[in-house]
Order: C-alpha cells, then structure tokens, then sequence
C-alpha cells in the first residue's frame, strides 16, 4: 500500500486550479508554487520530532517544544527550485541540498547532472521536492542518492502525479510518502502528466 497522501483542503485545490491554468502567467505560476509548497510540507512534517523546552513569557515559564530533527530540503532542479522559498518560510533552519536531474527527452529516463553533497549527511530529514512525479524516474533516483547519503527519513513532496510516477515510487520505495495536491489521469505518449500542468520548470522560468 502506497503511503500516499492527496492534500484535499480547499485553499490547495484553489490554488491548484489557477496553477493549472494555461493563461496563469510566470509571476503568478511561481507565487502558487511557493505557497503550495509551504501547505504540502506543513502536512507532511505533521511527524517531525520535538523536544520539550521552557520558555520564559512575560508572565511566567511555559512548556514549549522544538524541532528535535535536521531538515534537508532537496529541490530536483530545475522545476523544484520555486518551492524552496515556501518550504522555508515554515522551516527557516533547513538546509538545501540542490540535485540536478533531467529527463532524457527520448528515453525518459532521469540524467544526474549537479550534486553537491557532503561526505557526511547532517540532517536526519530529508524533503524531496519536484512538482512533477510523471513517470517517477527523477524521484527514484532522487531518494537513491539520498538513501546512499545515508539518510533514512525522506519523504517526497510534490504538486501533481500520474499513477505511473506513484507506482514507480512506491514500488522502489516503499518506505517513503508522497504528498501531492492531485493524481491526475495518465502519462501521455511523450510522458507528461495529463491533464496536468504543462512543463513546470518552463512556466516557472518563462523558458516555453
Ligand atoms: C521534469 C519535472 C521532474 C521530472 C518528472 O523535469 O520537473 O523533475 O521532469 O519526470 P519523471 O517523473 O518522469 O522523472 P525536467 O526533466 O523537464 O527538467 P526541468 O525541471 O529542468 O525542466
């Protein structure tokens, strides 16, 4: 079973539909990334660990809690560079870790091409984020460089999916969620998700 979870608040779905729209311009496109971001990622650190904590008020001491693990956001370029900025605005303190990928246009199959990490992970968590999980290719093998990092707890973050990308995911692995705002229908014959959104990385950057 898939730990799949299909955000339905209605400000999500709102936001989903303009962002689906052909007529919605770069600027806009990006603002409902950035936002959409920040709904999917405080639904999906609903888990995250505290630790207790006292907090001086003006009026006494309360019993508070902090965040007990390191976050790692891990934005597949280009298309999950515009939902960075709403994962901080929630987690400031999170590091990014940026993993370039492509899809090859005639296999579809996923190019690595940047990858910066360190030797050593410092984050116990990890936030792959990408608003596009169509075949799931750039996904698998987003979470195997993590997994070889040596990070455990990863989940995947995205906007829209087609049950192809779910499949291969969940199949490959099963121990981490995904959260998305829609499953959309299907794949087409050249791999993008129908009815879905178009190209992300072109409509963030006006690059189309
Ligand atoms: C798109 C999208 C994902 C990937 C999804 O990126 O942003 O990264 O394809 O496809 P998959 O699930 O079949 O791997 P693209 O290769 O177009 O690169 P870009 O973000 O630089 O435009």
């Amino acid at each position: 079973m898939p730990k799949l979870h299909i955000a339905d608040h209605p400000i999500i779905q709102h936001k989903l539909a303009i962002l689906r729209d052909v007529n919605t311009e770069p600027q806009r496109f990006r603002q409902l990334v950035r936002e959409l971001a920040a709904l999917l990622c405080y639904e999906a650190s609903s888990d995250l660990r505290l630790r207790p904590l006292s907090v001086q008020t003006p009026m006494g001491v309360a019993s508070g809690a902090q965040l007990a693990e390191a976050v790692g956001l891990v934005p597949i370029l280009r298309a999950g560079l515009g939902m960075v900025e709403g994962v901080w605005e929630l987690i400031p303190n999170a590091e990014v870790w940026h993993l370039g990928l492509y899809r090859d246009e005639k296999t579809l199959r996923p190019v690595e091409y940047y990858n910066k990490l360190p030797v050593e992970p410092r984050v116990q968590i990890c936030f792959v984020l990408d608003p596009m999980l169509a075949t799931g290719g750039s996904a698998v093998a987003a979470v195997n460089v993590l997994k070889r990092w040596g990070v455990n707890r990863i989940k995947f973050i995205g906007i829209i999916g087609a049950p192809e990308g779910v499949k291969a995911l969940s199949e490959a692995h099963p121990d981490v969620p995904i959260h998305l705002a829609a499953l959309d229908e299907r794949l087409n014959e050249s791999g993008f998700i129908v009815p879905g959104l178009g190209d992300a990385g072109d409509r963030q950057f006006g690059t189309s």
